[in-house]
């Protein structure tokens, strides 16, 4: 089957008018960075609460710690979202656990039998595989997510060899719109109960989709020192408990064999 099978374009008025008010969605064809785009307008006054914005191309699409988020045009669902939050800014890591949670409930939504996993805090995975990134960046009285999952790449396009596709694995929807639509109604569901109760609905889903936890892992912290540890869990402000109790907020996790 061709790409082009898969690479259908993205809709705008449809995703308008299937989404609730709660979000309003722009596409555009080629930019810079959507997560760039988004906290540009924030900060000029003309982006709000709900505003999502996707892209089928980046040219500078940016991962986390300042790494570079690369797809080939329309290969790769491209957003990023703005929300207002009312919690104490203290709580608000929790919110990459909240999107993670709503992709991995989206995709579960659409084939019950691909297993989705996530690495804490910001990769989903299949099969050890990173389909999925994610970037949370905090702007005023909120946040903006910005999601990169890996849609219709063929291997040759993958940005690196331990990266997949929903397309390698062979999963039943590969329509950008909806699955947009999809993450976009779980995190809605996810964060309207986040706000009003915090973390506590979330905790043990999450940490059942968590292949961090009771394995052999490698942290290496913002500042670049290295431990490996086993986590045993995830804390109410979605830290990694590791197994000698100490808590960790912050850095990216290596799972080892
Ligand atoms: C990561 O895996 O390190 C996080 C990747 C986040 C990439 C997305 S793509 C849409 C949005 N715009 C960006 O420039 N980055 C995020």
């Amino acid at each position: 089957m061709g790409n082009e099978l898969h690479r259908a374009g993205l809709r705008e008025s449809e995703l308008h008018a299937e989404l609730s008010p709660y979000w309003r969605v722009s596409v555009v064809d080629v930019t810079g960075s959507t997560q760039l785009d988004l906290a540009e307008s924030i900060h000029a006054g003309i982006a709000h609460d709900g505003d999502v914005l996707v892209a089928n191309y980046q040219r500078a699409g940016r991962g986390r710690l300042d790494r570079e988020f690369i797809a080939s045009p329309s290969s790769a669902l491209l957003f990023s979202f703005y929300k207002k939050v009312s919690r104490p800014r203290s709580e608000w890591n929790f919110i990459a656990l909240l999107t993670a949670l709503a992709i991995t409930d989206a995709l579960a939504e659409f084939d019950a039998g691909v297993k989705f996993n996530v690495k804490w805090p910001n990769d989903i995975l299949i099969n050890d595989k990173k389909i999925a990134g994610l970037l949370c960046q905090s702007v005023d009285a909120g946040i903006i997510v910005g999601v990169g999952l890996n849609v219709s790449m063929q291997q040759a396009e993958l940005p690196v060899a331990s990266a997949t596709s929903l397309l390698l694995e062979n999963f039943s929807q590969l329509d950008r719109n909806e699955i947009l639509k999809g993450i976009l109604q779980n995190f809605e569901k996810n964060f309207q109960i986040w706000q009003k109760q915090g973390s506590a609905p979330f905790i043990s889903t999450y940490q059942e989709r968590c292949s961090s936890l009771h394995r052999d892992i490698q942290i290496i912290s913002p500042l670049g020192e290295t431990v490996t540890a086993m986590a045993t869990g995830i804390s109410a402000l979605g830290e990694l408990i590791l197994s000698d109790g100490v808590l960790v907020n912050s850095g990216d996790v290596l799972h080892l064999r």
